[in-house]
């Protein structure tokens, strides 16, 4: 991935609270824990050595238990807080180094922030709360109101635009919070455990909306949340902060197929995978033989690596032979036209949505890419390999 397409990138960054942060340092980098270091030093670390990459358009999620840097972390990305020592680079510019003019022009107009508790203005309408942020920085009141407007109808709250916040439900008054960091244009979007003050049927409905919002939008999303299925949900990337350190950073079928340590894999050990993990993740080459040329030789041979995918003239998956095939390929290739049907689905599935297909088909599942080009096989046996996981934990 080219440098240009990372959004934020965050560079061994540490930050450590107290008086005097920078006498800790040498302690601190030397691998002395957060216990100790308070113990010893009565400083508090609050992140440690953590470097990130977010890409542009991409929901970046970070995910840890409470008190594990996840606020601490975000915060650096607009600079509401400066680190102990490394650097945020936003769009290759580093945060640090911005004036105060740089910086005030940065958050208004790049970055804006979602709260966990709305932190709507009481006495305001709803189209007044979306709007104070562009009437501030000098847009026109007319301008301000249909722009407001139209971010209103974004999160689908046309018609409550004259209410007050406390005449709206939590889910309605969060959807004002979005529409309020919407209305700025920002390219980013910080999300600080934005739903997690929700209850669950909204809080699913706002993941809903968002996702939707976002396939529009395309913004830079860096959502906080202590919720694993909201991060996976949510999340095309994820990283895992625990004591302030980043345990890993990876999709969410990454973390859940490969947790880099016990922690991780302890904190994912629940998760329902079949929801999470897609075909394409289970994806094995396979040979590719033209139906013209097949042969019980040279298809034989292709099974002796992978198995075989056999393609009608046009390149289109026609039948896939597998390894239990292996000893009646004479019988399988003598009678073509008599050959099963490929099963095609597309990389993106996930597992559950896969299951009826699987359990239809005797052979493997050709697995195809955005256009309909064959990337390779999944085999019954590596998706009940990739859920045994689940159960062995
Ligand atoms: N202003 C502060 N002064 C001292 N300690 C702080 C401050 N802000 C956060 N911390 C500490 O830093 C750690 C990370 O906190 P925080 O980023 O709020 O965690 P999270 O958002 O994951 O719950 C915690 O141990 C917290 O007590
Ligand atoms: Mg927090």
């Amino acid at each position: 991935m080219a440098d240009d397409e990372m959004k934020i990138r965050v560079k061994n960054v540490y930050k450590v609270f107290g008086d005097n942060p920078a006498a800790v340092m040498d302690k601190v980098k030397a691998g002395a824990s957060k216990s100790e270091i308070l113990e010893k030093t009565g400083h508090v670390v609050g992140i440690r050595d953590v470097s990130l990459d977010i890409r542009a358009g991409e929901t970046f999620v970070i995910m840890g238990l409470s008190g594990s840097g996840k606020s601490t972390l975000i915060r650096h990305f607009n600079r509401l807080i400066e680190p102990t020592a490394g650097h945020i680079l936003v769009d290759d510019v580093d945060v640090l180094k911005m004036s105060e003019t740089e910086l005030r022009a940065f958050r208004r107009k790049k970055v804006s922030m979602v709260f966990q508790r709305f932190a709507l203005l009481p006495h305001k309408t709803v189209l007044d709360n979306v709007v104070c942020g562009l009437t501030i920085a000098g847009m026109g009141k007319a301008e301000a109101r249909e722009h407001g407007m139209r971010q209103i109808e974004q999160v689908g709250l046309d018609g409550f635009e004259n209410q007050y916040p406390k005449q709206l439900s939590g889910g309605m008054q969060q959807r004002v919070g979005l529409a309020r960091a919407l209305a700025t244009d920002a390219e980013i979007l910080l999300m600080d455990e934005a739903f997690s003050a929700l209850d669950p049927l909204i809080r699913n409905d706002m993941q809903a909306q968002l996702k939707e919002l976002q396939e529009r939008l395309h913004k830079t999303i860096v959502f906080i949340t202590h919720d694993l299925d909201e991060a996976l949900r949510l999340g095309d990337h994820i990283a895992i902060l625990k004591d302030g350190e980043l345990r890993q950073a990876g999709t969410g079928a990454d973390i859940l197929m490969n947790p880099a340590d016990d922690y991780v894999a302890r904190f994912v050990n629940d998760v329902n995978r079949a929801r999470v993990v897609t075909v394409g993740s289970l994806v094995e080459k396979a040979g590719l033989l033209p139906l013209s040329d097949a042969n019980a030789a040279n298809c034989g041979a292709l099974l002796e690596d992978n198995e075989a995918i056999i393609l009608t003239d046009e390149g289109k998956p026609r039948h896939v032979v597998g390894q239990g095939d292996r000893h009646r390929l004479d019988d399988l290739l003598r009678s073509k036209s008599a050959m099963p049907a490929a099963v095609c689905v597309d990389g993106g599935m996930v597992l559950e949505d896969g299951f009826s297909i699987l359990a239809g088909s005797h052979n493997p599942l050709v697995i195809t890419n955005g256009s309909d080009v064959p990337v390779g096989v999944v085999t019954q046996q590596s998706v009940m390999r990739a859920l045994a996981r689940d159960a062995a934990g």
